[in-house]
């Protein structure tokens, strides 16, 4: 197994063995590409969430919120363009029946071979998807003998598109309904309510998280690419003429708001979009280095007025902005962002395996403080002489503020092993000393160094270092 290959084994199995992400409905044989959250796993998600949210309509305060439904008149998906053009490329393997993103299967080949004319190659593939040749993109599958990577057959059905949104109940065309594959739109739809009962004025963001929907074919990328998958995302409504101002202000201080996660500089790329979505006139992503190589992560676009102009056509209602007596449609910058790959970017880059100073090794997730699920860990070192009821007794004073775990296992090695493996910052042992001294062992994850801290300290030290307060203040800077 390759090097890359064997980490995102012992990540999937670390994530499931500690109950971040489970494989869906698994005791009936699992669904593709769709996970379920585990205890320490909905904690992580919703810390990250909550990063994003208070970043963008806390410290923003010309940013409000909006939470849309997920099924929406289907006439919003003719408006925004993805009845009509959101496909993806397939192809179907006779001999496998499997199927297959083209695109995909080309590139991974050329990095997986290491081919030699790779640039020359991508070039041409990336002609054929603009001119959307499906011949053509079959043809060069079929030059470059990529053979099936299951059954390493190479016969190959046409290519064809197909729509990615998930279709449900088709009684008569009427009531068709789709399940979002976007959060976007339901932010365009109430653009008009959200500008008058908020009396924002442009330049002006709506924000939303939400779930989305689509078909994708690709696995085998865990939390990478689902059928069901969370977006945090925004749309920046403005004058016309500012684009490029706020176009380069949301990218660069999207890419700030990346850093501060400390996952280290050399993880993130920006790489402008060659191909660019029906909807935009330019984009960016913010890519970063995976277990699978440099892949998207955020995306930044310039939409234009294109959706508010499609939804004033098509809904007949008129969706404008007055300046100086004449109206006219704002522009959109939207900075869309996959809640699942970043808990992947996180998990991934967190995760890691230790030398200690005996020879032996510990597994320890080195996520950021203030994402941590478990923020502290309370342990008696023994279950006797009042030390369980005294550490119990800070648990519960504490518990109301911060998420904690009271554990009384009897090996004060493994509380320790177990709380690294979880990602917990700090360790509170209360020992004999505790009785005499009102103080308590506090444990680093990361140093692994200790040091006695006063009982009534604790909470105080559990802000400080594992608080979100002081990276709001620093992002706010930027701002
Ligand atoms: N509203 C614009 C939009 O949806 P996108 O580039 O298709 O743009 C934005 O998606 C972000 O959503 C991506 O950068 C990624 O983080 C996340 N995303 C998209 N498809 C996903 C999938 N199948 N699984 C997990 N995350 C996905």
């Amino acid at each position: 197994m390759k090097k890359n290959d064997y980490f995102l084994h012992f990540l999937i199995s670390h994530a499931k063995n500690y109950g971040f992400i489970y494989p869906s409905s698994e005791i009936y044989g699992g669904l593709n590409a769709i996970y379920d959250y585990g205890q320490y796993g909905v904690d992580l998600k919703n810390n990250i969430k909550e990063y994003w949210w208070k970043s963008m309509t806390q410290l923003h305060d010309n940013i409000v919120g909006l939470d849309s439904s997920i099924l929406m008149h289907s006439n919003i998906w003719k408006a925004s363009g993805h009845i009509k053009k959101f496909y993806d490329l397939l192809i179907d393997n006779k001999d496998s029946k499997k199927r297959y993103r083209p695109d995909i299967l080309i590139k991974e080949f050329l990095l997986k071979n290491n081919y030699p004319k790779k640039e020359k190659i991508l070039f041409r593939l990336n002609h054929l998807l603009k001119k959307n040749d499906l011949v053509g993109i079959r043809l060069l599958i079929k030059e470059l003998n990529i053979l099936d990577p299951k059954c390493k057959s190479n016969n190959w059905s046409d290519v064809h598109l197909f729509n990615m949104m998930f279709k449900i109940s088709e009684k008569n065309e009427k009531d068709v309904l789709f399940l979002r594959p976007e959060t976007a739109q339901g932010i365009f739809s109430n653009f008009s309510h959200v500008k008058q009962s908020s009396r924002m004025k442009i330049p002006f963001g709506i924000a939303q998280i939400g779930k989305s929907f689509r078909k994708e074919i690709i696995a085998r990328q865990f939390l990478f690419r689902m059928r069901e998958f969370e977006q945090m995302e925004m749309q920046f409504f403005i004058f016309p003429k500012e684009e490029k101002k706020w176009y380069t202000y949301w990218k660069k201080f999207r890419l700030k708001w990346h850093l501060e996660l400390n996952l280290g500089e050399k993880n993130y790329q920006l790489q402008d979009h060659r191909q660019l979505a029906h909807y935009a006139s330019a984009g960016t992503d913010i890519e970063f280095h995976f277990p699978f190589g440099f892949k998207e992560l955020e995306g930044i676009h310039c939409r234009r007025d294109f959706d508010l102009k499609r939804h004033e056509n098509f809904s007949n209602k008129k969706i404008r902005v007055f300046k100086e007596f004449q109206s006219y449609i704002p522009y959109v910058i939207e900075t869309s962002l996959g809640v699942d790959r970043l808990f992947l970017a996180i998990f991934s880059s967190s995760l890691k395996k230790e030398k200690l100073k005996n020879g032996n090794y510990r597994i320890i997730l080195k996520i950021p403080n203030y994402l941590s699920p478990i923020k502290a860990a309370i342990f008696p070192l023994v279950l006797k002489n009042g030390l369980p009821e005294i550490a119990k007794k800070i648990f519960n004073e504490i518990k109301i503020d911060y998420k904690l775990i009271y554990d009384k296992n009897p090996s004060i090695g493994k509380l320790y092993r177990r709380q690294d493996a979880i990602g917990t910052p700090l360790c509170f042992t209360i020992d004999y000393d505790t009785i005499t001294t009102n103080t308590v062992t506090m444990r680093y994850r990361d140093s692994m160094k200790q040091k006695r801290i006063p009982i009534k300290k604790i909470s105080n030290f559990i802000e400080k270092e594992t608080g979100m307060k002081k990276i709001l203040k620093k992002l706010s800077n930027y701002i």
